[in-house]
């Protein structure tokens, strides 16, 4: 049978612009490559810093790296411990681990997926030293109720390039804002990462860590703390600038594209949209996540669904295990992301730079495996 869709989706990232060209070769003609040699890497730090309200920034090789730093220049020690959210991608973790600390797992809301405000002050305790919420899915975390906690508020945005919570960009909610450049992500040079602040206090911590413990203005074997080498080149930089001046627009097609998947999915009971936060006045629409209640389906499985919507040309994604499970963390267990291994599923960025037609295949797709699963139920 042919499938519902047999058109492909977008390439991501997409195709190179001419600006790119030039200043790669610029770069590559130049000489110099790397973030202490040429002026890329700074002049794209201080436009992306802008861009979300922030005074500084400091271009790293990676969104990990970006955490660590963040952590260490808020003064997490080994044995501190970092409240993290239990439904995010295992960097978020990962990089407390980096930092030499033990990251304490909370539950997640059940409508957002987003970090519980209230499973974290039940977790926290004397030995928490910074809380990390995760701006999932492209969407702000509620970083406000997260101030009481008395800790520093590390916000994850590796997801959320331009996302904005109250009319406030994600980057400017916390002590300091955490971006991933991977090559999945809004805004990407295949790897690299930033960390912003407003503070110059911990700026030039960050700049030192990054930087094999130098100073700003100091000697280039001068190394009055511990730091390494964790800078971005001037490569990375240059594919990256040109993005800031079409991320609007990006995220302004995917808004458009969510909303018109929303509408395709009314028809389809037993597929629908996770929660956006309270309080979102721009979505990036990294991930579409949508609930999948199986008994409407027939009865079979998550599993079951993403084999038969591939078959009908829509490639969806299983998303994450909880954090919980992984023996690395601590913090107990957390039902609302464990369950949510089984009923969630994501509809992935690229795929939101489509049509509104891919849209409407995506919800045509899904009636037409749901009528399929309904006529021979799911038996052991
Ligand atoms: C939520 C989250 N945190 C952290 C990261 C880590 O970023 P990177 O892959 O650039 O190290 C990613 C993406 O990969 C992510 O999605």
């Amino acid at each position: 049978m042919t499938p519902v869709r047999t058109k492909g989706w977008p390439q991501w990232p997409p195709p190179a612009t001419d600006e790119q060209r030039e200043r790669l070769l610029r770069v590559l003609e130049g000489g110099a490559w790397g973030a202490t040699a040429g002026g890329e890497t700074e002049s794209f730090a201080t436009a992306f810093a802008e861009s979300v309200g922030a005074s500084y920034g400091v271009c790293t090789v990676n969104g990990t790296v970006a955490l660590f730093l963040a952590l260490r220049a808020l003064g997490v020690r080994p044995g501190d411990e970092v409240i993290v959210p239990a439904y995010t991608f295992v960097a978020s973790a990962t990089a407390v681990v980096l930092a030499g600390a033990r990251p304490v797992v909370a539950d997640v809301l059940p409508d957002t997926l987003h970090l519980d405000p209230a499973a974290a002050r039940r977790l926290a305790g004397p030995r928490s030293r910074a809380v990390m919420p995760v701006h999932l899915a492209g969407a702000p975390a509620d970083t406000a109720s997260l101030r009481s906690l008395g800790v520093p508020v590390v916000e994850d945005a590796a997801q959320a390039h331009g996302a904005r919570l109250h009319g406030r960009p994600a980057g400017s909610l916390g002590d300091a804002g955490c971006f991933s450049f991977q090559s999945g992500k809004a805004m990407t040079a295949g790897e690299g990462g930033i960390v912003v602040t407003d503070d110059r206090h911990v700026y030039e911590r960050l700049w030192s860590l990054h930087n094999v413990g130098r100073r700003i203005g100091g000697g280039w074997y001068e190394h009055p703390q511990l730091g390494w080498n964790l800078r971005m080149t001037e490569f990375q930089a240059a594919v990256l600038h040109p993005q800031l001046a079409v991320l609007e627009a990006q995220l302004e097609h995917r808004s458009a594209r969510a909303a018109a998947l929303a509408g395709a999915l009314r028809e389809v009971e037993g597929l629908e949209p996770v929660g956006v936060p309270e309080g979102t006045t721009r979505h990036t629409w990294h991930l579409a996540m949508l609930r999948y209640d199986r008994a409407a389906f027939g009865g079979h499985p998550k599993a079951a669904f993403l084999d038969a919507m591939a078959a009908e040309g829509i490639p969806l994604d299983a998303g994450y295990r909880s954090l919980s499970r992984e023996p690395y963390t601590e913090g107990g267990p957390c039902p609302v992301a464990e369950a949510a291994e089984d009923t969630v599923v994501w509809v992935r960025q690229p795929m939101l730079m489509a049509d509104d037609a891919a849209m409407a295949d995506i919800g045509h797709a899904a009636l037409v495996v749901q009528q399929a699963f309904r006529k021979r139920p799911f038996s052991r």
